[in-house]
């Protein structure tokens, strides 16, 4: 959530925030419109509504991320990539946006995408696709905080980590029985 403040002593106020997403061209099996091609005509038009404007940017590539961080850099608040699951350090602002190339996830740090890693260690050994099994270990909320100013401009970008306290890591079992 955005909220606009004149200084860092003031309270924020609730703020309208476009969020677009774009898919990245290149290793995906899904096939969207060019994301360089849509990028200013989409960004354009949401800034029309609102000068806080955050595009995430899934894709696999590391340097097709960062050259549409370049593409997108001064056209909108932040442009926040996702798809690896796996936070980066590269935070940065590029003529006032605030750019990243994975935010992270919100789930267990000691698996793969959520996944049990065992599971996914046998699969490579023996060749062989077994079920996923979620893990819940030392599970952690990541993300991104950026502030802005009134035009929409990011003045920071913070990366988020905040571990689940212990005793709060397993989720309650499903209840799967069938009742009548
Ligand atoms: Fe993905």
């Amino acid at each position: 959530m955005f909220k606009a403040r004149s200084s860092p002593d003031e309270p924020g106020t609730a703020v309208k925030v476009a969020v677009a997403v774009f898919l990245g061209a290149n290793f995906t099996r899904l096939r969207a419109d060019n994301p360089f091609r849509e990028l200013k005509p989409l960004l354009e038009k949401l800034r029309a509504e609102t000068p806080y404007v955050v595009a995430d940017f899934h894709a696999w590539a590391t340097g097709e991320k960062r050259l549409f961080f370049a593409a997108a850099a001064g056209l909108c608040t932040a442009v926040i990539g996702s798809h690896s699951r796996v936070q980066t350090a590269d935070e940065t602002i590029l003529d006032g946006t605030a750019v990243i190339c994975d935010a992270g996830r919100t789930g267990s740090t000691e698996s793969v995408g959520g996944t049990d890693t065992a599971v996914r260690i046998q699969e490579y050994l023996t060749g062989i696709p077994d079920w996923t099994k979620d893990a819940w270990d030392k599970c952690e909320l990541q993300g991104v905080i950026v502030e802005a100013d009134g035009e929409g401009r990011a003045l920071s970008i913070k990366r988020l980590r905040i571990p689940v306290p212990a005793g709060n890591q397993k989720m309650p079992e499903p209840d799967i029985s069938e009742e009548g």
